[in-house]
């Protein structure tokens, strides 16, 4: 059994990862109105991977017999006007997750909370990989402007994406 405290604070990760899953939707249907269908196939496809976060940190408080709180989750806002503004919006909030997430792990340390600690650093590490993989995407759109083949081609390559459950590998 975790300590109350820190039951809320997983809570509000817990609320921040159906957040992002929002996120990722809202910004699946704007790559999609926009004629991107791979970026459309790749954001929705993120939109699970959030959704399998969350599910994590749910199973996670119900083994720990913790309170499972589900608050309101806030729309998306996408004020970005091109599909690169879209991916830099998308690793700014990437950003701010990680901040949490670090913030979360401090907690669980100052409390000498090892299992927290332990799962928290499952999301640490996920994090460090969504970082970069945005950060790729981002490289490779500046590299090719505003060329519409270019963006064409890594539409395209955007939509083999896959849907792999990173919460179900064997060492989790
Ligand atoms: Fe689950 Fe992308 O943070």
């Amino acid at each position: 059994m975790i300590s109350k405290s820190m039951a809320v604070s997983l809570n509000e990760q817990l609320n921040r990862e159906f957040h992002s899953a929002y996120i990722y939707l809202g910004m699946s249907a704007y790559a999609s109105k926009n004629g991107f269908n791979g970026c459309a196939r790749w954001f929705n496809i993120q939109y699970q991977e959030e959704i399998s976060h969350a599910m994590k940190l749910f199973k996670y408080l119900e083994d720990q017999d913790a309170q499972i709180v589900l608050d309101d989750i806030k729309a998306p806002k996408l004020k970005s006007n091109s599909i690169i503004e879209i991916f830099e919006a998308a690793l700014a909030h990437e950003r701010k997750m990680s901040g949490w997430l670090n913030e979360l792990s401090d907690e669980a340390m100052k409390i000498k909370d090892h299992a927290t600690y332990n799962l928290l650093q499952w999301y640490v590490t996920e994090q460090v990989e969504e970082e970069a993989s945005f950060g790729e995407i981002i490289d490779q759109m500046k590299i090719v402007g505003g060329n519409g083949y270019g963006l064409y081609a890594i539409d395209k390559e955007l939509g083999n994406r896959v849907f792999v459950d990173s919460t179900q590998d064997a060492a989790n």
